[in-house]
């Protein structure tokens, strides 16, 4: 068995954040899993319970400055120090720009990116009392390209990655590692009961109602069928945890994978025309 290590993760609620927590828990680490509504924490502790395994369930709402704090104080009177942090907790915002206000925007983006950092600003003096501690990111696919109707949330994750980016090169010298994972689209909550849509995406007066609703149907459509399985992420997770010198990027499903280096080397021409073709022709 691998060293065991002690992992805070946000938004374990559901999704990711809950099969990452119970999984790292089954390979013997000390899980403090956190969530904004500790009543939702029943999936967690079911699934701990099938598996056998011990985790901490802990209340943190990452724009909320307060929690993060209690959660820390409890980290260093009980522990001293921390091996990992995950920055999991996030949402997608869908609906073009001019469907979306303001608040919208400032509401995807306090999450996911300002989120991201008021957890790290807090834990980062516990994880530098620990050599090799790291810090994983969980962004995107949407962190490398950005698709019509996602502005909102492509922006919050290529932030997140600029800033995951040079956070990496300066706490090297204090032997934090910081690493990124970038999913492609799995069957979690972000696209059902936690799915938020821009203030006018329903508003039949909008130019972008009728393509807010094919992209709608396009992106359930190809939910409903997906199959990939999120438990990859958990098993990607506690590799990067153990391993030595983990690669900054790690894109865990083959079509993520394709569309990255197919981004990186076509001609951005030919990428926007397929992307045009695939998302946006048949509503024209
Ligand atoms: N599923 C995908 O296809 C996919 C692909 C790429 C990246 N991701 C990323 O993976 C991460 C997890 O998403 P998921 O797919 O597992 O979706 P999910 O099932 O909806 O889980 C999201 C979690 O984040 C929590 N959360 C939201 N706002 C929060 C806040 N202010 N403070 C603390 N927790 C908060 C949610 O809590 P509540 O239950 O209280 O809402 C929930 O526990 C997100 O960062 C997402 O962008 C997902």
């Amino acid at each position: 068995m691998s060293e065991q290590k002690k992992v805070l993760i946000t938004g374990c609620s559901s999704g990711f954040g809950l099969i990452i927590a119970t999984h790292l828990a089954s390979c013997g680490h000390k899980v403090i899993a956190t969530m904004r509504n500790l009543e939702k924490e029943g999936d967690l502790l079911e699934t701990a319970k099938d598996l056998q395994v011990d985790l901490e369930t802990l209340h943190l709402d990452v724009t909320d400055n307060n929690s993060i704090s209690v959660v820390k104080e409890h980290i260093a009177s009980k522990y001293g120090n921390l091996d990992v942090l995950i920055n999991n907790a996030g949402f997608g915002m869908a609906g073009f720009f001019e469907d979306l206000t303001e608040n919208d925007i400032r509401e995807q983006m306090e999450t996911n990116f300002f989120g991201v950092q008021n957890v790290t600003r807090q834990m980062l003096p516990l994880l530098k009392q620990k050599t090799g501690s790291k810090i994983i990111n969980i962004s995107s696919v949407s962190g490398f390209t950005a698709s019509p109707s996602f502005s909102a949330y492509c922006a919050s994750k290529w932030a997140l990655e600029a800033f995951s980016e040079s956070l990496r090169f300066e706490l090297r010298f204090f032997g934090v590692d910081v690493l990124l994972i970038e999913p492609g689209s799995y069957k979690t909550k972000i696209f059902f009961e936690n799915a938020r849509l821009a203030t006018n995406f329903y508003n039949k007066e909008s130019q972008y109602y009728q393509l807010s609703q094919h992209l709608k149907n396009t992106i359930d459509s190809s939910i409903s069928k997906n199959t990939k399985d999120p438990q990859d992420i958990a098993r990607l997770t506690e590799k990067l945890i153990n391993q030595k010198n983990p690669p900054f990027r790690n894109i865990p499903d083959l079509s993520s994978k394709l569309i990255y280096v197919f981004r990186k080397y076509s001609p951005f021409w030919l990428y926007s025309w397929i992307i045009e073709k695939a998302m946006l022709r048949k509503c024209k």
